[in-house]
């Protein structure tokens, strides 16, 4: 008998978990197709019930928000099975990062600026929009990012470069690999490293490692590190107009996990460098037909978050910190 209702309870389980998706109420059918679409594998079925719960409280959250008036929208994406306190810990700079710079070395012109940029646009400047993984090494795709478009406007020659040197070498230079890091102190360490090597030849692992740079596969240099000053956000435009694409971190928070169009402003998020978490590429602005001005900026969570892998973010009111760290390297060339 209690075999009998132990085999019932299992098969009870079991087909429940497993149930065809007809007969499923509407939100676990969303997640059985979310879950399809991005083939994930739960270890058991209590991890399946809990990642189901918070999947759905996500869900609520996206729901409400673009049901309301709001100048960007939300939707499922990767990181929507995890709550943000998980997505933070994996994905973010998780220390306060030595960010701001008082007194910057880069030199504004006096304008005017054209009203709409994309690098992406001017030429084979951008490469395609990468993935960090499981590691919070953010800062190599936006010290990459910038580097590769930065050597690109100046050879015309665009050469995906390595993210995985910086998490293993540049630790001198107070980075710490999947731990984090800044731009400005990765180009730092690319200039005295005396170059940063291609992605092909120090492919991208996504877990700290040790240092495997080989000079004579040098591939990238660094003559400079411009430092733009802090909260100037004018000076970012200066750069983005006039030079390159610029790094620049900021704050993220929980209403950013599940970006999805749009232009991104946020009252959750603090404005200040001690606060900002994720560091990213500006590639570009523009200004909405509401005339509401944006960044368009690249990420690095792979093409499925957000619009292709971007983000626009509303520009001049220093949203979220964004122009409390920003930065590019002079090319070597
Ligand atoms: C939505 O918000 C904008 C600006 O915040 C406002 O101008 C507009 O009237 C709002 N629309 C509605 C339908 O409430
Ligand atoms: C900030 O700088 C100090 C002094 O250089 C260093 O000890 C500390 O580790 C840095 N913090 C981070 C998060 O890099
Ligand atoms: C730029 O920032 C880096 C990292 O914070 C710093 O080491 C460097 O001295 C700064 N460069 C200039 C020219 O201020």
């Amino acid at each position: 008998m209690a075999r009998a209702a132990g085999v019932f309870l299992l098969t009870a389980v079991f087909t429940f978990v497993h149930l065809s998706p007809l007969v499923l109420p509407e939100g676990e059918l969303t997640f059985k197709q979310w879950i399809s679409e991005h083939t994930k594998i739960y270890e058991s079925v209590e991890e399946y019930f809990h990642r189901l719960h918070v999947f759905t409280e996500n869900k609520k959250i996206i729901d409400l928000h673009n049901a309301g008036n709001h100048s960007f929208t939300m939707g499922l994406n990767q990181f929507s099975d995890m709550t943000f306190e998980e997505f933070r810990k994996i994905y973010l700079l998780t220390e306060p990062q030595n960010c701001s710079a008082t007194n910057g070395n880069h030199v504004s012109s006096p304008g005017p600026y054209p009203e709409f940029i994309d690098w992406r646009m001017k030429g084979n400047f951008v490469t395609p929009v990468k993935n960090q993984g499981h590691c919070g090494s953010c800062w190599t795709f936006s010290t990459t990012g910038c580097l590769e478009s930065v050597n690109a406007i100046a050879t015309g020659k665009l050469t995906p470069l390595s993210e995985q040197q910086l998490i293993d070498c540049a630790k001198d230079f107070n980075n710490h690999g999947c731990m984090g890091g800044l731009p400005s102190q990765a180009f730092e360490y690319i200039k005295y490293n005396r170059g940063l090597m291609t992605e092909d030849d120090y492919p991208y692992k996504g877990h700290d490692d040790t240092c495997h740079f080989k000079p004579v596969l040098a591939a990238a240099f660094v003559k400079e590190v411009v430092n733009i000053t802090s909260y100037d956000e004018k000076a970012m435009v200066d750069a983005v107009a006039r030079l390159n694409p610029v790094s620049f971190a900021f704050e993220v928070t929980n209403d950013f996990m599940h970006y999805k169009e749009g232009v991104y402003t946020s009252s959750q998020c603090k404005s200040t460098a001690d606060m900002v978490n994720h560091a990213v590429l500006a590639v570009g602005y523009g200004v909405e037909e509401k005339s509401r001005p944006y960044w368009i900026v690249k990420n690095s969570w792979g093409t499925t978050w957000g619009i292709d892998g971007y983000f626009l973010i509303e520009r001049g009111k220093n949203m979220c910190g964004l122009a409390a760290c920003s930065s590019y390297p002079l090319p070597l060339v």
